[in-house]
């Protein structure tokens, strides 16, 4: 165990199995849909990179970063889109991809972003769920699993840019991160 890990939540092999059992359900509920991937940066790059290649319809992918400002200016609306979409998701069913979903706030923002687009279909994919850090209501409708309040790192989650490439997912020690998350 590396020295800055406390402890290994969620293994690389039962996230890989988890991935494949959302990529089968995804797959069979978007039969014969125009669907499009769309991950919100940058989190959730490694976690969409493998659940599309668990998908077995013919579907498409795309990215839209938002500034971050901290979660203070999500909630007051203070926020901008910082790169959009580069596909017209019009009429198209669109599948949102997070690796976690904490306040719920950077969803809500982006939700109401799309479905002023007039999208078939709006739904979300979310690898990890925190319930507990839940500040505005959003539904889920598809969740890989859920989580503890802790602090947490690897397969796309970061500390200060780093831990993303960590292909397991872990609670990082207190020390390193000074207890505040
Ligand atoms: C993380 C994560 C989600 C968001 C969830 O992104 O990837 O997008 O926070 O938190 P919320 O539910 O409280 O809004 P972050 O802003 O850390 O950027 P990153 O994706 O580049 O890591």
């Amino acid at each position: 165990m590396r020295s800055d890990i406390e402890q290994v939540l969620l293994t690389e092999e039962q996230i890989a199995a988890r991935v494949r059992e959302l990529g089968k359900e995804i797959s069979r509920d978007y039969a014969g849909k125009d669907l499009v991937l769309v991950g919100i940066l940058r989190g959730a790059v490694v976690f969409l990179a493998d659940l599309y290649r668990q998908i077995s319809i013919p579907a498409g992918m795309d990215f839209v970063a938002i500034s971050s400002y901290g979660k203070e200016a999500l909630s007051s609306g203070v926020v901008r889109i910082l790169k959009d979409l580069d596909e017209v998701v019009e009429s198209r069913h669109v599948l949102l991809v997070e690796d976690i979903v904490d306040s719920g706030l950077t969803l809500q923002y982006l939700m109401d972003n799309l479905r002023s687009r007039n999208v078939a279909s709006l739904r979300v994919c979310t690898l990890l769920d925190k319930p507990s850090r839940r500040q505005v209501p959003v539904e889920l409708d598809y969740v890989g699993f859920q989580v503890p309040d802790e602090f947490l790192v690897g397969y796309g989650l970061d500390y200060s840019q780093r831990y993303r490439n960590l292909p397991y997912i872990a609670v990082l020690k207190r020390d390193i991160y000074g207890g505040h998350s």
